[in-house]
């Protein structure tokens, strides 16, 4: 039987998943650091110095097609995390996509957001249902259902429900209609806020939605939270984003940097000013 989920025919041969992989911190790149060290004097950082001498590339994006705008920017605004997104129809048919051109973008009120690239070809069903119902529920995707939400991306016929597609479980909401997905570790039940379509320079077309969410009712698994009960663990949540192309990535290392504090740092710079080296 052939597989949805495999990598595309021409990749290279690749190592086998690794399920042990547990989310570690590290030191920092370059724990030394001190202010106004800029570049890390590590080899990272003396290989990414030497990196100068290549110059850059850059584009008039005024003069750039939209292929290839779309390849430049998702390839380098990453890693994006992944909305898993539930809504129903008008007429009550349940819909599943996924969207990574999703964030949170406020806490008060909890506002989360999504855009949807349009083409005269496809309408996003997604974008017409919380446009009609204004009511959607974005599900975060964990390591051990990724195939089954990338299942769901497929341009599906309307009759055929993503659901089916991806052998996911639809749960019951509280405060919207749309189910949430039993599997997923965190659901975030969303009413329409606000949405803005975007159109290229002239043309009356949009080619983009940018649809904000008011987060009403979450839900998180109590097996990924830390002792707070309030945070998630990244170790336990698994979560997946998205980088280029059909490229996924997994968390593997993180490393924890306190805020700097005025004070500190006023009191260092004045030093170095004293005494410069
Ligand atoms: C990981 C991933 C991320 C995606 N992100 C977006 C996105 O941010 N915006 C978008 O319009 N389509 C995105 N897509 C494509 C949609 O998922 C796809 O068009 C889907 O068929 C839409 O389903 P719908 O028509 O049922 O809403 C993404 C696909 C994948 C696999």
């Amino acid at each position: 039987m052939s597989s949805v989920s495999s990598a595309p025919s021409d990749a290279p041969k690749l190592a086998p998943f690794e399920e042990a992989h547990p989310f570690k911190l590290t030191e920092t790149p370059n724990a030394g650091w001190k202010v106004g060290d800029g570049l890390s004097k590590t080899p990272l950082g003396r290989d990414w110095k030497a990196d100068e001498e290549l110059g850059w590339k850059t584009w008039d994006m005024a003069q750039t097609s939209t292929p290839d705008a779309t390849q430049i920017l998702n390839s380098t605004v990453v890693p994006r995390p992944i909305g898993f997104v539930s809504t129903l129809s008008a007429e009550n048919y349940p819909n599943l996509a996924p969207f990574s051109f999703f964030q949170v973008v406020a806490y008060n009120p909890p506002i989360i957001s999504l855009s949807f690239r349009l083409s005269p070809r496809q309408p996003k069903d997604t974008r017409e249902n919380i446009l009609a119902t204004k009511q959607f529920v974005v599900n975060l995707i964990s390591e051990p259902f990724i195939e089954a939400a990338n299942a769901t991306s497929v341009e599906a016929p309307a009759d055929v429900s993503e659901w089916d597609i991806s052998g996911l479980t639809q749960e019951p909401s509280v405060h919207v209609k749309p189910a949430r997905v039993r599997e997923s570790a965190v659901s975030l039940e969303c009413e329409l806020f606000q949405s803005q379509d975007i159109f290229p320079d002239g043309s009356t077309v949009p080619s983009a939605t940018l649809v904000l969410g008011r987060v009403k009712y979450v839900h998180v698994r109590n097996s990924v939270l830390r002792p707070d009960g309030l945070q998630a663990d990244p170790a336990k949540l698994r979560p997946i984003s998205r980088i280029s192309g059909v490229t996924y990535a997994r968390l593997g290392e993180g490393f924890d940097m306190k805020r700097p504090e005025w004070s500190d740092v006023k009191s260092i710079l004045e030093e170095q000013r004293s005494c410069p080296e």
